[in-house]
């Protein structure tokens, strides 16, 4: 049966509510409980292929660089943040570092292959 990359689910579950319930046994097999959201930083390795799903004003997505991925993939669904973002990461993004994808994040994971990605927050 085919997946949606990442969740594990079926497409026509992906567009369902039922959606929106953590499968505990899939999603938290091997997690580790961290004190604070910046003690994920540590595990980015240098060259990784990282992702951030929902970026705002890209605050975090600052730290994430501060690491030295190869490359950062944004997806931010809200139109006016991406282009805030396109202005605030234009160095990085002409560099072709950051990647700024404005759609949904399960619009966007679909053009991801399984196991691409080397961190996602
Ligand atoms: C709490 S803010 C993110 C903050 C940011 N990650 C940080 O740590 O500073 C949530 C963001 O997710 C975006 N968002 C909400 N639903 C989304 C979706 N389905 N796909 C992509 N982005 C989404 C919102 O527009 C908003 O910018």
């Amino acid at each position: 049966m085919e997946k949606v990359p990442y969740t594990g689910i079926t497409p026509e579950l992906a567009q369902s509510n039922s959606a929106k319930k953590l499968d505990t046994n899939l999603h938290l097999q091997n997690s580790k409980v961290l004190s604070c959201r910046d003690e994920q930083l540590q595990y980015i390795q240098k060259d990784s292929i990282c992702m951030e799903i929902g970026v705002y004003k890209g605050d975090f997505s600052q730290k994430i660089l501060e690491k030295n991925p190869k490359k950062l993939y944004l997806i931010e669904i809200n139109t006016n943040y991406c282009e805030n973002l396109k202005i605030k990461f234009k160095n990085y993004i002409d560099d072709n570092i950051v990647e700024i994808i404005n759609k949904d994040s399960l619009t966007a994971l679909k053009n991801f292959e399984k196991e691409s990605l080397d961190y996602i927050y």
